[in-house]
């Protein structure tokens, strides 16, 4: 079974994979625009704090519980069950993970689908087709609903290809890619006059925000978002994992980099908009607070490449191309957890399963996009606030509370045969048990409460 159904050839191709669907959207704009946003260095040490204690030990839940079962959410969450209600409510999990995990592809393409337009407009502009440029970046249903379905092809046609020559191949084709561009963008933003000033803001943390409870409520987030925790989409690339993978430290990396990432991002960001600032476009609203997060990568990003004059072309093309190289090694991974339950549970072939749950979402991205107002706010805020918090904290009493820890010190000795004396040991099974659900939980019902 481990080999039909596919699995990473080397442990640089799962970390690229896995550090491919945790860096996405959610490093690159999310966090660098919420911390402008919110006290821009509180923000990031929150972050940090969070992303450690938090997200690594729920990441590992996932991958831990994927690796031991080879097989989707609902069929591992089956199997690690005691008794026949945690066995119906492990498959509720599991399903419900499928349905988050579709319901956030279908805003993100939406989102992906801009950044395409917006690389086009670049491109259209650099052959100087000028009106068509503009076509590309205003709103419109043509332009959304297009390229959308072309960021939806993309993600499609690479999982088809399977987790091999599909998933790993591309994310170590494109994440060194995404690697250098981003560092590229950053030296070169950080020679501009204001950048310092952004940077200033960016390091050092106004500790009044720190104190902010709601603060910490959005950085957790950010914080799941980022690691695509609490879906099903970390469990599914651990299933992936062959045996001789030292889990711990294989998840240490992913956490690693999605962190390294997304503080580099802020490196760029951040200065981005006080160079912006400095080079004349607004970037405060009229009431003193700084503009939302889609004005700023919309708006203000594009007004500044355009005040770079030559350079600003390529620039813009090489910051717009991040974030589509970005988002889709990210879509590839909550596409394949729909699919590889398809496949495992209902017997379908790879390409049936990824053309049926690739088409059922681009058909719901585009009644979002229809109903644009009154729809996509919901599905980012039912998906991200609701549904990623509460599965994650059902992935963590299911790897603290049902499976049996026996079990769970055997999956880890299979690469590390002293797994019982390492300090992952001696923390994390406690750890996962009372902590994580409980802070998760704290920090839950407090959104509701601030
Ligand atoms: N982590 C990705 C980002 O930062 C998004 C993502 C991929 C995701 N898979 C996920 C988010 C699963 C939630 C659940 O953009």
């Amino acid at each position: 079974m481990a080999t039909s159904r596919g699995e990473f050839s080397s442990r640089f191709g799962f970390i690229m994979a896995a550090a491919g669907s945790a860096v996405g959207l959610g490093n690159i704009w999310g966090f660098p625009t919420q911390a402008a946003s919110n006290g821009g260095g509180a923000f990031l040490l929150v972050y940090l704090v969070l992303a450690f204690v938090l997200a690594y030990p729920a990441l590992m839940a996932e991958l831990i519980i994927g690796r031991h079962a080879h097989a989707n959410a609902v069929q591992a969450l089956r199997l690690i069950s005691n008794g026949p209600k945690s066995y119906k409510v492990g498959t509720a999990v599991g399903l419900a993970g499928i349905v988050a995990v579709s319901f956030i592809l279908s805003f993100y393409a939406i989102v992906a689908g801009w950044m395409i337009t917006y690389l086009c407009g670049s491109l259209a502009e650099i052959v100087g087709l000028t009106e068509l440029a503009n076509w590309f970046v205003e709103f419109g249903p043509v332009r959304n609903i297009g390229s959308m379905l072309i960021f939806m092809l993309l993600t499609i046609g690479i999982i088809s290809e399977g987790v091999h020559d599909g998933i790993e191949r591309w994310s170590s084709r494109l994440m060194p890619v995404l690697i250098v561009t981003l560092i590229l963008l950053v030296l070169y933003v950080l020679t501009l006059d204001g950048a310092m000033e952004g940077l200033r803001i960016y390091l050092i943390p106004d500790f009044k925000a720190v104190m902010d409870p709601q603060l910490v409520v959005k950085a957790l987030g950010a914080a799941f978002f980022s690691l695509s925790l609490g879906a099903g989409t970390m469990l599914i690339y651990g299933s992936y994992i062959p045996d001789e993978g030292n889990l711990p430290v294989l998840g240490g990396w992913v956490t690693l980099v999605d962190i390294l990432i997304a503080v580099a991002a802020g490196f760029l960001i951040l200065p981005a908009m006080y160079v912006a600032q400095h080079n004349g476009v607004e970037i405060f609203a009229a009431d003193g607070s700084l503009l939302n997060e889609d004005t700023l990568i919309f708006t203000v990003l594009p007004a500044l490449f355009e005040t770079m004059g030559g350079m600003g072309i390529l620039v813009s093309l090489m910051f717009f191309a991040l974030m589509t190289i970005a988002a889709l090694t990210s879509s590839i991974s909550m596409l394949e957890v729909p699919v590889s339950y398809a496949i495992e549970n209902h017997g379908m072939s790879r390409k049936r399963a990824v053309f049926l749950a690739g088409g059922i979402i681009a058909l719901a991205s585009t009644v979002i996009l229809l109903n644009f107002d009154s729809l996509f706010g919901l599905v980012v805020a039912g998906t991200t606030r609701y549904a990623q918090p509460l599965l994650g904290i059902m992935f963590c009493v299911f790897a603290g509370w049902i499976w049996h820890r026996d079990s769970i010190l055997q999956e880890l000795r299979k690469s590390e045969p002293d797994a019982e004396n390492g300090l992952f040991w001696r923390v994390w099974p406690w750890y996962v048990r009372f902590v994580c659900p409980t802070i998760i939980l704290l920090i839950f019902v407090q959104s509701f409460i601030g």
